[in-house]
């Protein structure tokens, strides 16, 4: 792959494609920790009580020189200033990116978009709290007298992935009401839901910036009518409430103008859980662990601004990554949260991440030469050890892995958090280490098997080691932390953007399927399908879905 011809970029690909210094291969990295005591304090930094280790990568000086020079290069603090300012930075869309704004303080104007945004902004915050005090408290109940115990979020996507991770990340004993997600179009995620929900005591929400996403509305559709059949007509939208920036399409909906929550086009559909897209969250986990939320991501913010690139977590993240995919050229990432709740971090991070830097041109649409994001994916930890490790450890290319890991639990089972950790430092540990084939024979030999045997097994059991990973290490999950790790990708994304030069804050690529799936849903309700619309093997498919439908 090629690399833009700059110095900076030179300095990158010599640090990455030339030994170092001693002869050691500029990918290896156990060299780097035999050669410096230090490195661990040398290549871990702090926002705060979040801790970023980037010390199990390849990364040395040189490397950090080249990364360093590359982001002052690409003015990665002049476009971070820029975007906080409230400048039209997502510039297909001829929008700002003002996410920092939600959860910029009353009164903090500057670097947050200004005073309009901060009114709107803090308006629609009230509004959701007042809202989120009468449902708990009771003024607002459901047509029937009932109280609402249950919230349930429809949206897709960024109005949906958020929310979704916030809550299972958040949600503990005390939490005043149940949230429940409806996100996908098919019947069957419904069918799932309502067996769990009660007409009289639900309370829905209906969360899409553009309320125009087609899976979104044909859901929010079908649950109007399933409360209307329980609560009648012209009651069901008293059930219901829209967060939206599309005001006349939530009233055409017939939601009445106090149920719905707004937010400015300033703010991304996957940077959106901090808007009034979160209300799900306010509800269902207390407005106090909401602003806490909030104010875990605005330290993150304030961390990113004002820090110098060379301690500024965000940037150091982008920086690693940006060394794995064009200083290594590794394009695939692992997200291994080692706690059960953040089990739904990887897929938010598949959207904030692939949807930002899923792109091939750069701002001003000429080719970007070089890979940009790469292929992300994950599972908790320790279920991920038993799924896909395999490959990370032993697979033909290293795929760099983020490990999330938190210091105390919230369950009072010791030993089992510590057998959690434990496996979690050891798979960061295995992946640096690995295993030599003299290790090997000796574990074999000390087991008892004969040298045949031994010999036959041992290009199984040897493993390269050398594999780069970073750690993130939050003392608890709570909503500070939580807000702080979610603000930490957001801001990486950003700076990615930044560096590759491309728009981080649109998604083109999620139209073509839109458009194309209209047609298909036409000649699928007519059953008829029209052969000169499409390639022959969706002809074929389509012929072959209707002859089954119509068997059935
Ligand atoms: O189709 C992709 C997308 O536009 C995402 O960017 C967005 O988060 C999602 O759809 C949902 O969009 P909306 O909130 O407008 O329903």
């Amino acid at each position: 792959m090629s690399h833009p011809d700059t110095d900076a970029w030179t300095a990158l690909f010599a640090a990455a494609r030339t030994p170092r210094a001693d002869g050691t291969a500029p990918d290896s990295i156990r060299p780097l920790f035999a050669a410096d005591p230090a490195r661990f304090e040398r290549f871990s930094f702090r926002a705060d009580n979040l801790l970023l280790d980037i010390s199990k990568t390849a990364i040395d000086d040189r490397a950090m020189a080249a990364l360093l020079g590359l982001a002052r290069e690409a003015g990665v603090e002049a476009w971070r200033d820029s975007m906080a300012a409230g400048d039209a930075v997502n510039s297909t869309e001829n929008r700002r990116a003002l996410h920092m704004a939600l959860r910029a303080p009353q009164g903090a104007q500057r670097a947050t978009g200004g005073a309009a945004v901060a009114a709107d902004v803090h308006g629609t915050l009230a509004r959701m709290h007042a809202f989120t005090q009468a449902v708990h408290g009771g003024a607002i109940r459901g047509a029937t007298g009932e109280r609402f115990t249950h919230v349930l979020n429809i949206g897709i996507g960024g109005s949906d992935l958020g929310p979704v991770m916030a809550v299972r990340a958040l949600v503990n004993p005390a939490s005043p009401m149940t949230a429940l997600h409806l996100g996908n179009v098919d019947g069957h995620g419904w069918r799932a839901l309502l067996a769990q929900i009660d007409p009289r005591r639900t309370l829905v929400l209906v969360a899409s910036k553009t309320f125009t996403t087609q899976e979104t509305m044909a859901n929010a559709r079908l649950v109007k009518g399933w409360l209307a059949e329980t609560l009648g007509e012209d009651r069901a939208a008293t059930h219901m409430a829209a967060l939206s920036t599309n005001l006349p399409a939530c009233a055409a909906f017939g939601i009445p103008s106090e149920r719905v929550f707004p937010f400015g086009d300033y703010v991304g559909g996957r940077f959106s859980m901090w808007s009034s897209i979160g209300l799900s969250l306010a509800l269902a986990l207390g407005w106090d662990a909401f602003e806490r939320m909030l104010a875990g991501a605005r330290a993150m913010d304030t961390h990113f601004l004002r820090t110098p690139l060379e301690a500024n977590l965000p940037v150091l993240l982008a920086l690693t990554e940006l060394w794995h995919v064009n200083g290594l050229g590794l394009s695939r990432r692992a997200v291994l949260p080692y706690d059960e709740r953040l089990r739904r971090l990887p897929a938010h991070l598949q959207q904030l991440e692939m949807e930002s830097l899923g792109k091939r041109v750069t701002v001003d649409g000429r080719p970007v030469p070089h890979a940009t994001g790469p292929v992300v994916f994950g599972e908790p930890g320790t279920s991920a050890q038993h799924s896909f490790m395999q490959l990370v450890h032993q697979g033909p290319e290293p795929v760099p892995a983020d490990f999330i890991l938190v210091a105390q639990p919230d369950h009072p089972w010791a030993e089992n958090h510590r057998i959690l950790l434990a496996h979690g430092l050891a798979q960061s540990e295995g992946l640096l280490a690995g295993k030599n084939a003299d290790q090997v024979r000796a574990e074999m030999r000390a087991a008892g098997a004969d040298d045949a045997t031994i010999e036959r097994l041992l290009p199984h059991r040897i493993f390269p080691g050398d594999r780069p990973s970073t750690t993130i290490l939050l003392p608890r999950l709570e909503p500070h932390s939580f807000g702080q790790l979610v603000a930490l990708y957001e801001h990486k994304v950003a700076v990615l953007g930044a560096l590759w030069g491309i728009n981080p804050f649109d998604q083109w690529g999620v139209e073509l399927g839109k458009q194309l799936a209209d047609p298909l849903l036409a000649e699928l309700r007519a059953t008829t399908p029209e052969p000169a619309r499409h390639d022959a093997s969706t002809n074929g498919l389509l012929r072959e879905i209707l002859r089954l439908r119509d068997e059935a």
